[in-house]
């Protein structure tokens, strides 16, 4: 690669010139008229003690000019200027070569285990869980491509007092009917009884406030305690405790409905998961993993790391700045933070994991710091190789996805939503096509818009989702870089496959070819910032302006009638990888490159 070249050549004219030289030099892109490369001088100003003027100068006197490659010292910047040619072609063999593996490292080859998605079984997956998928998904893509060995986990939450809920309202409401006689998927027809017993206890609550009028006077805090206290004198909320005693002594009818109504719940999420995407290499199951914690509590005490106190067993988290941390109830049941240890080390046991990154949202930020840090107090060598990819809410135009009743936006609608909205695009750009030709290029449009409008902000921040937004083909959108896409494979179909060895690359001299051939240069920098600091929307940021370059200069110039046959072919490989790179970058973020738009 010629920041390579450049690199070398810098560090060689370092140790000629001050007998010193630095271990690591960082190369940017200045503006054009700058030159193409360049390398502040600033921090080597205390070391060599000379200006960085000074330094910038005496370096540029002194690389090594064949012709190709010119320096000048700036404000203390030293800037290259590289041939075009000899850039373009550098580059655009290293695409055309490396094709699909085009950006690929292999600097970072730990095994790491990521957890996404995670889901609760009582009702469909939202939004929320959408962002968390496709963040999940592309990271994997990320790591992959620096290397990594990825192994790609959920833990679901199959137990506990939100499916009970379920179970129970389809009891009483259900009349033995399957998801299928419903004609819903499995998901949706269980979500479906959940919201029934939410309004059934809510309708005993009612009545309750009735009897009981000094309750709705109440400090907010007091009446939802009084509200919790409720459920148990409830008579649907009795029900579910008892429902729960059953599942817990495995009582045997209890834990058919149990499986039945999980079974059908995953076979929803299993439908939308591939919508989007989303694959696992292995799914846990919070029923057969919630006991593992236990283990860990006995060797925690033998440590000094778990205390007791009033029969319950805690963590002394202060000294790492955090504040002590129940471990188990003094009636010996565990908490979320003990299943999350248990867990922690079992998957170790089974994979050896060099890292673990959780993709959950920001509100689950303190429980992590509290789960690394016991881990860490354990004694755990691994503890230190811990992430928690925290991710900010999504909103929807019209306030927040969860409404006042608990109604969730979930993710089939939002799918189905922005489907339609590319159908109606397809439809009008190409009123010839069937309807199967039109709904298929919609879902790879559709999804493709989804994922980038939630992939292009930093996962910290939270996201104002627009569906018409995210399908517009102009814009920060996914459809646009597809579009691009789809724009040079139209221009390539016409062409035969072009041989390398005949190209022209000094051709390739304009501004606008230079900036595209320098923007390919830099993809193979950004997914590996990407990946190191987990964060896909660099990737988002980089295609449109690929995607921009590209049309810019398809704006100026003409390839298919360039000038000459030796000019259009030396544009036709120049567009056949910016194509490479169009394509590799959706893929890191798991959306399709379509070649028809
Ligand atoms: N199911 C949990 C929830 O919906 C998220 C689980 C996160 N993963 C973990 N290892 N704690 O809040």
């Amino acid at each position: 690669m010629i920041t390579d070249v450049i690199r070398k050549e810098i560090q060689k004219t370092f140790k000629a010139v001050f007998d010193w030289q630095p271990t690591d030099i960082s190369i940017t892109n200045p503006e054009p008229q700058f030159g193409d490369f360049s390398v502040s001088c600033h921090q080597y100003a205390q070391e060599l003690k000379l200006s960085p003027q000074a330094i910038a100068q005496k370096l540029a006197d002194a690389v090594a000019s064949d012709g190709s490659m010119r320096a000048h010292a700036v404000a203390g910047h030293l800037n290259i200027s590289v041939d075009a040619g000899v850039l373009a072609k550098d580059v655009l063999s290293d695409v055309i070569n490396q094709d699909r593996h085009y950006g690929e490292s292999t600097t970072n080859t730990q095994k790491i285990l990521l957890e996404y998605s995670s889901p609760n079984t009582n009702k469909p997956l939202h939004l929320g869980h959408v962002r968390n998928n496709v963040l999940g998904m592309s990271l994997a893509q990320l790591l992959a491509s620096q290397g990594a060995q990825v192994i790609k986990t959920q833990i679901i939450n199959d137990r506990g007092i939100h499916i009970i809920k379920s179970m129970l309202a389809y009891q009483k409401w259900g009349h033995g009917h399957t998801p299928e006689e419903a004609g819903e998927k499995g998901d949706h027809f269980v979500g479906k009884f959940y919201v029934m017993f939410e309004r059934e206890f809510e309708r005993e609550w009612q009545v309750f406030l009735k009897d009981n009028p000094e309750v709705p006077g109440l400090s907010k805090e007091d009446a939802a305690k009084r509200r919790q206290e409720f459920f148990g004198e409830s008579e649907i909320g009795a029900q579910a405790q008892e429902m729960l005693r059953k599942w817990e002594s495995s009582d045997k009818d209890v834990m058919a409905l149990w499986k039945q109504m999980n079974e059908w719940v995953y076979s929803g999420f299993y439908e939308t998961y591939q919508e989007l995407g989303s694959t696992f290499d292995k799914d846990y199951f919070e029923s057969n993993t919630y006991l593992l914690g236990k283990k860990i509590i006995d060797e925690g005490i033998k440590k000094g790391v778990f205390y007791e106190e009033g029969g319950a067993l805690w963590a002394d988290l202060t000294d790492v700045g955090l504040d002590k941390k129940l471990v188990q109830r003094s009636d010996g049941t565990s908490v979320y933070v003990t299943q999350d240890f248990g867990l922690a080390v079992a998957r170790q046991k089974e994979f050896g994991f060099d890292g673990m990154v959780y993709v959950v949202g920001h509100e689950q930020e303190y429980h992590f710091k509290v789960l690394f840090a016991i881990l860490k107090k354990l004694g755990y060598a691994w503890a230190s190789q811990l992430h928690h990819l925290s991710y900010g809410l999504v909103f929807l135009p019209e306030g927040k996805m969860k409404s006042r009743e608990g109604k969730v936006v979930d993710a089939d609608t939002i799918i189905a939503e922005v489907t339609s909205l590319a159908a109606e695009e397809v439809k009008k750009r190409f009123p010839e096509l069937t309807d199967v030709e039109i709904l298929e290029r919609a879902e790879t449009i559709g999804t493709g818009a989804l994922k980038f409008f939630l992939l292009r902000v930093t996962p910290t921040q939270s996201i104002h989702f627009n569906p018409k937004e995210a399908i517009a083909f102009e814009g920060s959108t996914g459809p646009y870089v597809q579009y691009a896409h789809a724009r040079i494979t139209s221009i390539l179909s016409e062409e035969t496959p072009l041989e390398i060895g005949n190209i022209h690359f000094d051709r390739l001299n304009t501004p606008e070819e230079k900036t595209l051939v320098l923007k390919l240069l830099q993809y193979v920098d950004v997914i590996s910032g990407a990946a190191e600091h987990y964060n896909p929307s660099a990737v988002c940021n980089y295609l449109i302006e690929l995607s921009h370059n590209f049309n810019t200069f398809y704006h100026e110039h003409s390839v298919l009638k360039a000038e000459s046959e030796e000019l259009k072919h030396s544009r036709l490989l120049l567009i056949s990888a910016v194509r490479i790179v169009l394509r590799n970058g959706l893929s890191l973020l798991n959306i399709k490159a379509p070649e028809k738009m």
